[in-house]
């Protein structure tokens, strides 16, 4: 079965069993702030699943292509994927456990469905704890169905316990699906839900019955509701006896793209399945085009950028641009042709990307193009370095001059790695990396300037800035709520800018009562403390870190008084005395779902 034939199985399946077929929405999410792109079908629902009516009904069906980009360093692997299709059928307020998990069960297992065999599906459910009873209602109908006890297992809210990727919103306890490809179990605790190999989900059954708030607590939903999610790639994969999503049919005319795209002139190309190191970049490749594509072809595009849903965008074109670079592609543009395969592959589904398919195609040209020349730049300035470093009888190029390569013309260590060790010499990796978790500590401040900078200028004008961006942190935190995150800032040393997620405008009142209490804290003075942790009990601490951030395991954390604790590298002014009056002067739209601060203090 291919993934179209399991795409209109699923919906006639729903269908037939009274659900309305909706339409899957945009990548990136509309009026959602709390995340870059849809990461389930579940996101563009959510004031459904919180009590609004819908129009189509109380039983609904669909496709929704969605990203997750928290395990970008996992691809490669068989498995893993940033962007992937998810089916989803849901009930507002309709059937809750026992109809959602029968119906699973009989699309999984019936002859005229999928007809996996039974023995072959075991099942995950909540173990409970001190807020939510184990979900016993749930094992009884899976037991009723006949799958045995020994395939359950009880696990705990990491494993079995759904939210929304953004810190508020429905949620629940769920129960997942999964395969056994038959491996021996690798010991005792071996069961549906462990990592060894043996045992793949394929579906989750969410029992949403919970809206948790800002503030952390849980209030219960009104009606409660179920909400699935099918992985497509990874139901495709065991329904053809596969072990990757990446032997699957959906992959095989990528792979043949990215082939294709090894050929030139001189080289003969690399074919897929020679090299397991050279075969990972393939994956990458392909699972970064076809996530770029997707991106770029989308109602709502972004365009490469240095923040937000465009870095992401960036980084996923730059790390294919660096994979091709390992199979021999040097100096000629290739990704569009693999976007190209990607668009026909898909465009019945998503009819969005044939619509703008000469925009996917000069998006990426133009991006790939540019960091061709960042490369090329970076190159020629290692090449003026070389008679320098050859002088070195260790034969050591310092990680200094490493760091200052990738600072200042973007060059990636690797690269760097790469054009010493051709010329016999090594890099001092160490030193490198010390530059580098510095200068990362100091974009922290400087966030939007991925790239470059940070807070490289660390007069006094700028410290007193850098200060006040956690003030003002804080305080956007307390008045509009958690959601209210720094997505990046700038600072020289006139002014300062703050990206924060918000999904609307500021009101004028809201706007007042932030700059109110910046000025408030600067009032008292407050004594600014740095400590040094591991990351955990940072984290336990409460201290605020940016989400998605690479953090050392020891970090430094500043506390302002008991107003603000944050990860950061510093520096910050000793008292919050001498900083000044703060005064917001505009707060306007940055991008999607990001709003854009500029103040000064006087
Ligand atoms: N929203 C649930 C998930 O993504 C179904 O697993």
């Amino acid at each position: 079965m291919n993934a179209q034939e399991l795409r209109s199985m699923y919906v006639e399946f729903f269908k037939s069993h009274d659900h309305a077929q909706i339409q899957g929405k945009s990548l990136i999410p509309e009026n959602d702030p709390t995340v870059l792109f849809t990461t389930a079908g579940m996101h563009p629902l959510v004031p459904y699943l919180l009590g609004e009516p819908h129009p189509a009904g109380e039983r609904l069906v669909n496709y929704q292509k969605c990203i997750r980009t928290g395990d970008i360093e996992s691809v490669g692997d068989p498995s893993h994927l940033t962007f992937f299709e998810m089916l989803g059928n849901w009930s507002l307020g309709d059937y809750f456990k026992e109809g959602a998990i029968r119906m699973s069960f009989e699309f999984l297992t019936s002859p005229k469905w999928l007809g996996i065999p039974p023995e072959k599906l075991g099942v995950t459910v909540f173990e409970g704890d001190e807020t939510v009873p184990r979900d016993d209602e749930s094992a009884r109908v899976w037991k009723l169905l006949g799958i045995p006890e020994s395939r359950i297992k009880y696990l705990g809210r990491e494993d079995n316990w759904w939210g929304p990727a953004g810190t508020t919103g429905p949620c629940g306890p769920d129960s997942e699906m999964f395969y056994d490809f038959g491996k021996e179990p690798c010991g005792p605790d071996c069961g549906p839900g462990c990592s060894c190999g043996k045992w793949l989900e394929i579906w989750n059954d969410v029992f949403m019955q919970y809206n948790k708030k800002a503030d952390g607590t849980y209030e219960p939903l009104a009606r409660t509701c179920v909400d699935t999610g099918m992985g497509i790639e990874r139901t495709v994969t065991i329904l053809n006896g596969k072990k990757s999503v990446y032997d699957t049919e959906i992959f095989a005319p990528i792979i043949a793209a990215v082939e294709a795209a090894t050929k030139g002139s001189s080289v003969s190309g690399y074919t897929y399945g020679s090299d397991a190191e050279k075969d990972k970049s393939v994956r990458i490749i392909c699972d970064h085009v076809r996530s770029s594509t997707f991106v770029l072809g989308d109602p709502r595009a972004v365009s490469p950028s240095n923040v937000g849903a465009g870095y992401v965008l960036r980084r996923l074109i730059r790390r294919a641009v660096r994979h091709g670079r390992k199979l021999g592609i040097e100096d000629r543009l290739v990704l569009s042709s693999i976007a190209e395969v990607v668009v026909d592959i898909f465009k019945g589904p998503y009819p969005e990307l044939s619509e703008n398919r000469a925009k996917i195609i000069a998006e990426l040209d133009t991006e790939e193009q540019k960091f061709l020349e960042t490369l090329k730049h970076g190159e020629r300035e290692f090449e003026k370095l070389l008679p320098n470093l050859l002088k070195d009888p260790k034969k050591i190029m310092s990680g200094r001059l490493a760091f200052k390569l990738y600072d200042t013309y973007g060059f990636p260590i690797e690269l760097t790695e790469e054009l010493a060790s051709e010329q016999g010499l090594t890099v001092n990796r160490a030193e490198f990396d010390e530059a580098f978790k510095k200068h990362q500590e100091l974009s922290r401040a400087g966030g939007d300037q991925v790239f470059k900078g940070g807070l490289a200028d660390h007069s006094e004008a700028t410290t007193k800035y850098h200060t006040a961006t956690h003030l003002l942190q804080q305080a956007l935190r307390t008045v509009l709520g958690d959601h209210a995150a720094q997505k990046g800032s700038n600072i020289t040393a006139e002014r300062m800018r703050f990206d924060f997620s918000h999904g609307a405008p500021m009101t004028a009142e809201e706007l007042r009562k932030v700059e109110a209490m910046v000025n408030e804290q600067i009032k008292r003075d407050l004594p600014v403390t740095v400590r040094v942790m591991s990351l955990e009990e940072a984290k336990a601490s409460g201290a605020m870190a940016l989400f998605g951030e690479k953090y050392e395991s020891q970090v430094k954390v500043y506390a302002i008084g008991d107003f603000s604790m944050e990860v950061c590298g510093g520096p910050h002014v000793e008292h919050t005395g001498t900083m000044g009056t703060f005064k917001i002067q505009k707060e306007q739209s940055s991008s999607s779902g990001v709003r854009r601060i500029r103040a000064v203090l006087e």
